[in-house]
């Protein structure tokens, strides 16, 4: 496994995978890897003939308040699950690296990214889209890997990408749950087994609220109107029904919707959603 500190070798090694005629699977992460992680991992070493991984805890797209500093890093362990999944390298730079003295630079990725996560976490995606954008530049992947548990962060990638005219594949990915619906994340080492069980709240509501789409249900306010009500005992920040490429809040259930909500417990915010998409008439 060769772990690479910095931009200019991160990109001798792809130029040279490039020529060689190896295609470029990238999974961008900030460590703490889980299943999720890993089945993102997986899904490269099933497409890409050469597999990095990155893990940069990124300042960018913390706010002072948040919790970088308690954020867990793991590095000897991620480096035992990247090995395991098939990763080839690994991309871990140094912070002074990513944004050295008079660092001025920023991507703004406007609309997709005004609501839902980035109405209570203001300058987290221009965070995600400038780090992003510079793991691309040094890792030169023809495709990168992302999780449908961070739909709003695909979603804002996908239009960089498109908006930058980056020839990057962009996958998503499927959320990977507990047994118990629970969606992995690394802040979930935080709850304590009482706000585990609280936690289930979001996936629980979510699964009834899909339910009810299945069963035609296509009113917005009644489908929101329930999932806040399964929540009702957490701290909830936003539930909205949104539409999958804008993420623009819609009335109504037609082609392909996010539902997503994020919410506290106890010091622990979550996030989760979940995707539908209206069957075709037959
Ligand atoms: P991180 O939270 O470490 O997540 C890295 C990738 O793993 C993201 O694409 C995320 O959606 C995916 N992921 C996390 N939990 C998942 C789950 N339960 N199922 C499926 N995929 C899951 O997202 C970030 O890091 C950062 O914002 C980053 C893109 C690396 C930029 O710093």
């Amino acid at each position: 496994m060769k772990v690479i500190r910095t931009a200019p070798e991160m990109r001798a090694w792809s130029f040279e995978q490039r020529r060689q005629g190896r295609s470029i699977g990238f999974v961008p992460t900030m460590g703490a890897l889980h299943e999720g992680h890993a089945s993102l991992m997986r899904a490269a070493a099933e497409r890409d003939d050469a597999r990095v991984v990155s893990i940069f805890l990124n300042p960018a797209q913390f706010a002072p308040t948040e919790d970088l500093d308690r954020y867990p890093r793991t590095f000897d362990a991620d480096k035992a699950i990247a090995e395991a999944t098939g990763m080839e390298a690994i991309y871990a730079p140094t912070g002074s690296g990513m944004y050295p003295e008079g660092y001025a630079t920023y991507v703004n990725v406007d609309h997709v990214s005004e609501g839902l996560c980035g109405a209570s976490r203001p300058t987290f995606f221009r965070g995600v889209a400038t780090v992003v954008a510079k793991l691309f530049n040094a890792v030169l992947p023809h495709r990168a890997y992302f999780g449908q548990k961070d739909a709003q962060q695909c979603a804002v990638i996908k239009r960089m990408v498109r908006d930058l005219d980056m020839d990057i594949e962009i996958v998503e990915m499927p959320i990977v749950r507990d047994p118990d619906g629970l969606a992995m994340s690394s802040r979930n080492a935080y709850l304590s087994a009482a706000d585990r069980t609280r936690a289930l709240a979001l996936s629980r509501s979510l699964f009834a609220a899909q339910a009810m789409m299945e069963a035609g249900e296509r009113d917005a306010g009644v489908l929101l109107a329930a999932v806040r009500e399964g929540m009702a005992d957490i701290d909830i920040d936003y539930v909205e029904l949104v539409d999958g490429d804008d993420f623009d809040p819609v009335d109504r259930v037609a082609g392909t919707v996010v539902l997503a909500v994020a919410a506290r417990v106890g010091e622990t915010r979550l996030i989760d959603n979940i995707k539908y998409t209206v069957p075709a008439k037959a």
